[in-house]
């Protein structure tokens, strides 16, 4: 089967990766790609966001399967483009991919769906901001209505920093707080059956004890030693399922990867967010760990015909994921700056790590930085101290003038077990 990934971040190498390893795969493309995914798939030029232009390539490649990483293409109908064309495509139609496009309509789904999910407000104007921060406290949460790549929700004691960000937006969803730990878990599903991946944990913080600014996420890993091993049947059944059920019934049934961000709150499993596409860094430290090949998963997701697909198979292995951002990531990354240590990983290091690229691209014999989270160095062991231990060391080994990373990513959860 020949398969076209569409987008250039780290999530696409790590899908790449997968795919690359998968004996079904006879030829493997990324459009457009970065440098580092250029090692494992032909790198095509394409407008992401052209449907149009993404169905036409998929068509002349001869691709049997597109998979849409992010999710500004989703949001914008390219998976609906490709599938008009008559290819299978892993990813959900515009209309089914609202529920990471729009905060209210999400709100909405879980309302009519039963899930559990913070309280929430849809305000726009300043009279309703300021009473729906007055009826429900500090700490403040706002959202931005639309995509903002992670970095539209503010998280805050500061009445008048919620109140600036809610006046800065068109349309604003202000929620009750939820506390406790964050849980990201991705399923597979083709409509109507949902195959639930492990668990994992992002860190939003640009910072080392979640100080510090929300990013699009610093690092992960997985499996969570220390969630109730019950978590990924309760969320299937409060969460994943019903969610599915309610897109079907409204007749926009949503295929491909269905992510639930979580909070595992005193008063029980809470959703904070959908997205409609693989998490990023999350899915580095997934696939990592999934044995079973990846590409016939996807095309049965495509094809409405998961139920026929044998379980998934997961290694044993823990593993983590840290990424390395650039100077000022992120309020204004500085791009351009070359990198270096990347061959030393590649000999010192592979298998059990490696270095995923996200923004990166080569310019001449050099690979420079070309966006915010620039690369997602990604170790797996045979426990969570024993993957933290060599991703780190990968970690060392790279050179980036003015670069910024977590030193915290699993500390937590690696001592637990
Ligand atoms: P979102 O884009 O909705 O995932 O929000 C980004 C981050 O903001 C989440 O990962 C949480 O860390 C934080 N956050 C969002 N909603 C809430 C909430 N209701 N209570 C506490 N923290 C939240
Ligand atoms: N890791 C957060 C996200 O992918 O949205």
């Amino acid at each position: 089967m020949k398969v076209l990934v569409i987008g250039g971040g780290a999530r696409e190498h790590a899908l790449c990766r997968s795919l690359s390893l998968d004996p079904d795969v006879s030829a493997l493309y990324c459009a457009p790609g970065n440098a580092g995914i250029a090692e494992v798939a032909e790198l095509r030029p394409v407008d992401a966001l052209d449907g149009d232009a993404v169905a036409a390539l998929a068509t002349e490649l001869g691709a049997g399967l597109v998979v849409v990483g992010p999710e500004a293409p989703l949001v914008a109908g390219v998976a609906d483009a490709v599938r008009a064309a008559g290819i299978p495509v892993f990813g959900p139609s515009a209309e089914a991919a609202q529920l990471e496009g729009s905060k209210a309509f999400a709100k909405d789904v879980m309302a009519a769906a039963g899930v559990p999910t913070a309280r929430s407000y849809v305000c726009t104007t300043p009279e309703e901001v300021d009473a729906a921060l007055d009826a429900f406290g500090a700490p403040y949460v706002v959202k931005d209505d639309g995509l903002a790549a992670g970095k539209g929700v503010v998280v805050t004691e500061d009445l008048a920093a919620a109140r600036a960000h809610a006046l800065g937006c068109d349309r604003v969803v202000i929620e009750e707080y939820l506390d406790g730990p964050e849980v990201s878990l991705f399923a597979i599903t083709d409509g109507v059956t949902v195959v639930p991946l492990q668990p994992a944990q992002d860190f939003k913080r640009a910072l080392d004890g979640d100080q510090g600014p929300n990013t699009g996420g610093m690092g992960a890993y997985s499996p969570l030693p220390w969630a109730d091993p019950k978590l990924v049947d309760e969320v299937m059944e409060l969460v994943l399922q019903p969610t599915v059920d309610e897109l079907r019934r409204r007749g926009t049934p949503f295929s491909g990867l269905l992510y639930a961000g979580l909070a595992i709150t005193s008063r029980g499993t809470r959703v904070i967010e959908f997205n409609a596409r693989f998490g990023d860094p999350e899915t580095q430290v997934v696939l990592a760990r999934l044995r079973t090949p990846l590409a016939s998963v996807l095309l049965n997701a495509a094809n409405g015909t998961l139920d026929t697909g044998a379980p998934l198979v997961w290694r044993e292995d823990a593993a983590v994921t840290v990424v390395i951002a650039s100077h000022n990531y992120p309020e204004t990354p500085r791009t351009g700056d070359p990198i270096e240590g990347l061959a030393e990983v590649a000999a010192e290091d592979a298998p059990d790590a490696y270095v995923l690229h996200a923004g990166t691209r080569r310019e001449g014999d050099a690979i420079v930085s070309a966006g915010g989270r620039v690369l997602s160095v990604t170790a797996t062991g045979s426990d969570l101290a024993q993957a933290r231990e060599k991703a780190y060391k990968a970690v060392a080994r790279i050179r980036l003038d003015g670069s910024q990373h977590r030193t915290d990513i699993a500390a937590k959860a690696a001592g637990h077990s």
